[in-house]
């Protein structure tokens, strides 16, 4: 047990735990469920007033709570072995049986996400009466002035006073999303006790495109398509949205997590036909069809006209050469964009980068050099993709490091 020390010196009313959990999101709560069940005496600290308001907004409201495929291969991370453990030992089918425990009805909605049938308040609930039966205390509208360790423990400055404890699990998430509380402190916790960063960026956000490539696509808002989008080797194929600031939609979102500034992006336009060959049977059929008219019985109307205009290719298909056709399938397959910059944190789902995993021990989550000390969550330098992966990486991060602290 921990013990007060410098609290009961000095005659202040310290609270003491063996766990003080900070950030009351979905990997904090989860680390204190299974620290509470091991006996351990925990508190979850959150500034915000109510818990988990991510998991509250998530997916559409329904919460894309984890992916049935979620496996290493799923995260990006300067160490991309770093997950494994956790997520070995922690599964989708393991925080699925706990969703149906507490009786919620679920659904798969593609590739293997997996989603509340009514409300990703469900979620929440079901947590915190997990926390509930695991004697977990929470507590909410706390502010977190300062911690520092010494030979007892670690002690923690808090709006309600001076809290001890021997284990502190840091869980206060990344910088995405500012408004809704995210505020980059753990990476000030792990900065003051030697931790190493991997800096963070936006990820699973929005692209923004130059004045004149925005103008060139502003007739084409609200569109979307299904593509394949690359960087380099990796690939993506969903819908892609053109929005008025830029580029979004699924396909964007996963490639963005990806892309560095100056790069470009590959987008291939309806990926499963040979399009020259479509174009070039449809003049073989029906020579007095435009190019458009054919391209619109496999793209959105607008997107057909955006592509016949601009390779100039509004004459019927009999007046118009194949090598002007193959020309245009090519550039289809492979348009090239060069994204402006990203819509930043304001929108970004996930932030990249974070702590660094070299410093912490890969089945425990426990920083190498302080014992006591856990990092989980998205504040790691681990980023899922789209669809569930960030939801399990909470659990499987909070899981281990509850087993443990
Ligand atoms: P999280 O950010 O959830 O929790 C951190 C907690 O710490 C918050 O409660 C915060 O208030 C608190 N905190 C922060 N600073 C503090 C401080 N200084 N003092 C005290 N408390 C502090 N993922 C997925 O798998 N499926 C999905 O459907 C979605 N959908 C989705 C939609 C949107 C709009 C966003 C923004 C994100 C998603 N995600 C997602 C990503 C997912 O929400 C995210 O990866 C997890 O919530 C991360 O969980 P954490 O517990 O690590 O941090």
């Amino acid at each position: 047990m921990a013990e007060g020390a410098d609290g009961e010196e000095s005659g202040c009313d310290v609270q003491t735990f063996d766990v003080i959990v900070l950030g009351a999101g979905a990997a904090g709560m989860m680390a204190a469920i299974r620290a509470g069940r091991r006996g351990r005496r925990v508190v979850v600290l959150d500034h915000a007033r109510a818990p988990g308001e991510k998991i509250r907004i998530s997916g559409g409201g329904r919460c894309n709570f984890t992916n049935i495929h979620a496996g290493p291969k799923n995260y990006l991370s300067a160490n991309p072995h770093f997950a494994r453990s956790a997520l070995a030992r922690y599964t989708p089918q393991d925080f699925l049986a706990l969703v149906e425990a507490h009786g919620i009805a679920w659904h798969e909605k593609t590739l293997g996400q997996l989603f509340c049938d009514t409300s990703a308040k469900d979620i929440i609930t079901m947590l915190l009466k997990e926390m509930k039966a695991s004697g977990v205390v929470l507590k909410l509208g706390v502010t977190v002035d300062a911690v520092s360790n010494g030979a007892g423990g670690f002690v923690v400055e808090t709006s309600e006073g001076r809290m001890t404890t021997e284990s502190l699990v840091v869980a206060t998430g990344g910088k995405s999303i500012p408004k809704m509380g995210a505020t980059g402190f753990a990476y000030r916790i792990a900065a003051q006790f030697g931790l190493e960063m991997v800096e963070p960026r936006p990820g699973l956000v929005p692209l923004t495109l130059d004045p004149a490539m925005l103008e060139e696509l502003a007739p084409m808002a609200g569109v979307a398509v299904d593509a394949e989008v690359r960087h380099g080797k990796t690939g993506f194929r969903e819908a892609v949205l053109v929005t008025h600031r830029g580029l979004s939609g699924p396909s964007i979102l996963q490639i963005s997590s990806y892309w560095r500034e100056g790069d470009e992006i590959a987008v291939r336009v309806l990926p499963e036909i040979d399009l020259a060959d479509v174009l070039k049977a449809a003049k073989r059929d029906n020579g007095r069809q435009a190019v458009q008219t054919v391209l619109a019985q496999h793209l959105p109307k607008r997107l057909a006209q955006y592509f016949a205009e601009k390779h100039r290719l509004e004459r019927p298909l009999a007046d118009t050469a194949d090598k002007a056709l193959d020309a245009l399938a090519r550039q289809m397959s492979d348009w090239r964009i060069k994204p402006a910059g990203s819509e930043g944190y304001r929108t970004a789902e996930v932030t990249l980068g974070g702590v660094d995993t070299a410093g912490l021990d890969q089945k425990t989550m426990a920083a190498k050099s302080v014992p006591g000390l856990y990092f989980i969550g998205e504040c790691v330098d681990v980023t899922g993709w789209l669809g569930g992966y960030n939801f399990q990486w909470a659990w499987a991060s909070g899981h281990a490091a509850g087993e443990n602290a």
